[in-house]
């Protein structure tokens, strides 16, 4: 018996380079002991022939929506309904965007409207396809409609580009579908803080200093936490990111105004993640007028204070949350993550390597994430994978570590 023992599987392939990858796919859910019925569009058919598929799945391969026969057989509303998940992979751009737009004009995409079925989608696409803003919106529909999203992962390309779009592992997917399907939450009833983005420090009414965080990754972070049941307040310094839905979000700008909020909710949370990056220093004084140029002289000297440490004031502050770091380093990742580990209090840190195109507003990351006597590699993925695995790594930690506190642990005193 296996997790996936006796699920009804429709395997959908679409017309991309990836789709010899199904074959494999098919595999390893016949080894999970599912029923595989596979639907192929027609530019699928020039990758790789059905035969393959049929031979390997044990069942007619679906193709045609107007095909006589094959609906005698068993029909597409009979598909439609016989499947308990749907996973289209390989899903191209173009099948993403129909299914986005609800069209049916293929038996794919007819299938996946006329169903009830749980419908998981592996993108895979040339890099710029997959960055296209018009992608980015089909993707972002699908996950309003509750469609889960497998990958894609970053890398090498059929094409040569390197980037985000190669479709996930056959053996990734089966997992990431069975942890899915299985799990239950694993941060149901926990509550967790978390912060993004840069913060801004003025110097005048038009000017301030601030640094290149999009909020990508606190964002995704975000949404993989509530993914899991957790209770999420997201303090976000400006990015250019929309609100994440049912996501109690606190906009802020300064650090000291970043400070003040996680201050006011960290009483109440159980895990805080500090993803943001805070400026390290303000301007001593901010001025109510622009700055003037003076034409006397060619320099401009700032005079800068040192802003407060969000993280390890509130990590002292509250002893029993279970408190999460990021450090951004050039160099010496390991040796400065421990170091920021120890001095801030820390339960755990996530480094990444930052500059020279790495870490700051891209799309996608890699972690090294550190506790005491462990560590663990996250390789380079989208962000928003690699936030599911990190909230994985956190909760599972959370877990060991919340039985040995004591009962009552929110600072209620100070309430
Ligand atoms: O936002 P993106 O474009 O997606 O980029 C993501 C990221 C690179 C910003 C993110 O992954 C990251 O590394 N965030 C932490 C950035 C940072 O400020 O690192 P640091 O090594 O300087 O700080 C160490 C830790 O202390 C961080 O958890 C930081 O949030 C916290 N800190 C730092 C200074 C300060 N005054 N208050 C803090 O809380």
């Amino acid at each position: 018996m296996t997790n996936l023992t006796g699920t009804n599987v429709l395997l959908g392939i679409s017309g991309g380079i990836a789709a010899y990858k199904s074959a494999e796919l098919t595999r390893l859910f016949i080894k999970q002991n599912a029923n595989v019925r596979v639907c192929m569009t027609q530019s699928a058919i020039e990758f790789i022939t059905p035969l393959t598929l049929q031979a390997l799945s044990g069942n007619p391969v679906h193709t045609d929506l107007f095909d006589v026969e094959a609906e005698a057989a068993m029909g597409h509303i009979e598909l439609a309904k016989w499947a308990d998940i749907i996973v289209v992979a390989p899903a191209t751009a173009n099948t993403i965007a129909k299914i986005a737009h609800g069209r049916a004009d293929n038996l794919l995409t007819t299938l996946i409207l006329a169903s009830k079925a749980k419908l998981y989608i592996a993108p895979a696409m040339n890099q710029a396809m997959w960055a296209n803003p018009q992608t980015t919106a089909n993707i972002k529909q699908l996950e309003q409609n509750k469609i889960s999203l497998l990958g894609p992962d970053a890398g090498e390309q059929a094409c040569g580009d390197i980037g985000l779009g190669r479709m996930l592992e056959p053996a990734e997917i089966v997992d990431q579908i069975i942890a899915e399907s299985t799990a239950t939450p694993s941060l149901q009833g926990v509550s967790v803080l978390i912060t993004a983005g840069p913060t801004r420090e003025a110097l005048d009414p038009v000017r301030y200093l601030t640094n290149r965080s999009s909020g990508k990754m606190g964002y995704a972070i975000a949404e993989a936490a509530k993914k899991q049941g957790a209770q999420v307040t997201l303090v976000s310094g400006p990015v250019h990111l929309d609100t994440p839905a049912n996501i109690e979000t606190i906009d802020v700008e300064s650090a000291q105004e970043m400070f003040s909020a996680v201050s006011k909710h960290a009483k109440q949370a159980d895990i805080f993640i500090a993803c943001a990056a805070v400026a390290d220093f303000s301007p001593a004084t901010t001025s109510n007028n622009k700055i003037k140029k003076n034409s006397d002289t060619e320099t401009l000297e700032l005079t800068l204070t040192k802003n407060p440490d969000i993280l390890a004031e509130t990590s002292h502050a509250h002893p029993n949350l279970f408190t999460v770091g990021f450090a951004a380093e050039t160099t010496d990742l390991e040796k400065y993550a421990k170091g920021k580990l120890i001095s801030k209090k820390l339960n755990m840190i996530a480094a990444n390597k930052v500059g020279k195109n790495q870490g700051f507003d891209k799309d996608d990351n890699a972690l090294l994430v550190l506790w005491e006597g462990g560590k663990c590699t996250l390789p380079l993925t989208s962000k928003k994978h690699l936030s599911q695995q990190l909230v994985q790594l956190i909760s599972e930690h959370f877990e060991i570590y919340k039985h040995h506190l004591p009962s009552n642990t929110h600072d209620e005193q100070d309430v």
